[in-house]
């Protein structure tokens, strides 16, 4: 089963099947929106809208443990996150694609773990995940993959199928916000190897993982980062853009969704195997 987690511009599922919406709570919190329950030629997927109905969280204050765990207690295994960024490399337009394949962390102390050690949460259930936060353990997930392969293959070949523009890899920077970063910060960013910058994809994406599950970002270039756009940087313009990109973004989940094989080839359900002290 996939979960989507949609960012700005992209809070409702237009063009799907709705079969249900669901309020969920969790030991970890609400997550930030109803869980909208669709389907697609017969394959089931769950919803959520990153900063909530009405886009009422911010980037630091997104219930990002909620969300994740949500998406497990309902059984699933992989999430596609859609997230606008401004783009720093100079070959990244607006309007683009990008199925970025690293991540750089440039937050500010958000809450990024499940593990915590003897302070983990004491969840109910059966399976290694929950077991391992009852027993208090200390984990440390390997990070030199934090993207799913497999999923990346399969966005990369139906962009390609649908002939949207995209970029095939790219590293992710997410900064803590809620503000646009300073030319300095981007300069800065952009030496450390920053493809393109966001606010929203981490701790998302290590959360997922330590959850064993697939994840996988789909990156929407709304405008070029700061300094390099050399205008001011407007909300209005990212939430534009996305808006501009709904329908492609749609069309391209659908296809995603419907190829989408059922094994997971990956090794991301394995993240746990030798990652407890
Ligand atoms: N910076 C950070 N987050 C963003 C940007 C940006 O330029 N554009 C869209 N999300």
């Amino acid at each position: 089963m996939i979960g989507i987690i949609g960012g700005s511009g992209l809070y409702e599922l237009e063009g799907f099947e709705i079969l249900q919406r669901v309020r969920l709570g969790t030991p970890f919190g609400e997550p930030s929106s109803q869980i909208v329950v669709a389907q697609v030629e017969g394959k089931k997927l769950f919803f959520i809208s990153r900063h909530g109905e009405g886009h009422v969280y911010p980037p630091h204050k997104v219930p990002y443990k909620a969300n994740l765990w949500a998406l497990r207690e309902l059984g699933v295994k992989r999430v596609l996150g859609v997230s606008a960024v401004g783009g720093i490399n100079r070959s990244f337009k607006p309007g683009d694609f990008v199925v970025v394949d690293d991540l750089l962390d440039f937050t500010k102390g958000r809450e990024d773990t499940y593990y915590e050690g003897k302070f983990s949460l004491p969840v109910s259930g059966e399976d290694p995940v929950a077991r391992l936060l009852r027993e208090g353990k200390v984990v440390h997930i390997d990070a030199s993959q934090v993207y799913c392969p497999q999923m990346r293959g399969l966005l990369v070949d139906t962009l390609k199928s649908l002939k949207l523009p995209y970029h095939a890899s790219g590293v992710y920077a997410c900064t803590e916000g809620p503000r646009f970063e300073t030319p300095a910060e981007i300069r800065r960013i952009e030496k450390a190897g920053g493809d393109v910058v966001g606010m929203t994809g981490y701790p998302e994406s290590v959360l997922a993982r330590e959850l064993t599950m697939c994840y996988a970002s789909l990156c929407v270039v709304a405008n070029p980062a700061a300094g390099i756009a050399g205008y001011r940087l407007t909300s209005q313009e990212v939430i534009d853009l996305m808006k501009a990109r709904e329908r492609d973004i749609v069309s391209l989940i659908i296809q995603f969704v419907k190829t989408l094989p059922e094994e997971r080839t990956c090794g991301c359900e394995r993240i746990l195997e030798g990652a407890v002290v």
